[in-house]
């Protein structure tokens, strides 16, 4: 059965290629039946209960579109204390997961299907950005390990990681909320999960420019108005306005963008 689960796996991450290049019109229907699954592995798993329950991440789950599985390492620690983490060799501050119950969990689950990526949230990973949120919203299955107190044994990276990612230049207690932060910012893209479909697309960051300022309803607040233009009508004006304002904020507030 490894055969077909790999074949479909390959064939759905291409498919999911085609339709974000090509297909994109006919994408939310194509991709209704090749949904893509995010294992999450953590050892803090009530950090990770709010972040998939709520609205849109919410709403891509019961349509089908996304599935999210979150796994207690505890819960594969052979240690008779369910422990999954020790002090370092050699000395210092801070205990590290064990590779035991990582593995047993990474094995399980490559056992029932293909990964197209196994990825290690990290400080010292490579840095998250809106390229590499596309990257892997074109993939079906992702493995995603949350690190936790001082980080895993180094020979979890060496055997199973295939990619390893920081959300910032930062450090949090765990790569909990960076997983959060990766898998909501893939889901989004998926087709089908935003209403309209071109709203991922025009997002700040796909075409290396800030969003334009945007307004709704009232056109005038306690003497701020509403830019005239936006009230026109005029498409033509309106999508130059909104072009020029996303080139003066970017020049203004992200400069390294347009280089
Ligand atoms: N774990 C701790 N800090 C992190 C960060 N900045 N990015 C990803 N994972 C992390």
């Amino acid at each position: 059965m490894a055969w077909i689960s790999s074949t479909s796996t390959i064939f759905n991450t291409e498919l999911r290629r085609l339709c974000f290049s090509y297909l994109i019109p006919y994408s939310r229907i194509i991709l209704y039946f090749c949904n893509m699954r995010i294992d999450i592995l953590t050892v803090v798993p009530e950090l990770l209960e709010g972040p998939f329950s709520h609205s849109i991440i919410q709403r891509a789950q019961t349509k089908g579109l996304a599935e999210i599985h979150i796994h207690n390492i505890r819960d594969y620690s052979t240690n008779k204390h369910k422990k999954v983490d020790h002090y370092q060799y050699g000395g210092g501050a801070g205990m590290v997961l064990s590779i035991q119950p990582i593995a047993d969990c990474i094995e399980t689950l490559k056992a029932e299907r293909e990964y197209d990526e196994i990825i290690y949230m990290t400080p010292d990973g490579e840095l998250y950005d809106q390229k590499t949120a596309n990257q892997l919203s074109q993939y079906t299955n992702i493995i995603i390990l949350c690190g936790h107190y001082k980080g895993v044994d180094e020979r979890v990276r060496e055997l199973y990681i295939t990619k390893e990612i920081s959300i910032g230049s930062y450090v949090l207690t765990g790569g909990e909320l960076a997983a959060a932060v990766v898998a909501d910012s893939i889901i989004r893209l998926l087709p089908g999960v935003l209403n309209d479909e071109t709203s991922a697309l025009s997002d700040s960051f796909q075409d290396n420019l800030l969003s334009p300022p945007i307004y709704t309803r009232p056109a005038e607040y306690k003497g701020l108005k509403v830019p005239d233009v936006l009230l026109s009508g005029d498409f033509a004006k309106i999508e130059e306005f909104r072009e020029q304002e996303a080139l003066r904020r970017t020049k203004e507030r992200r400069p390294d963008l347009l280089k």
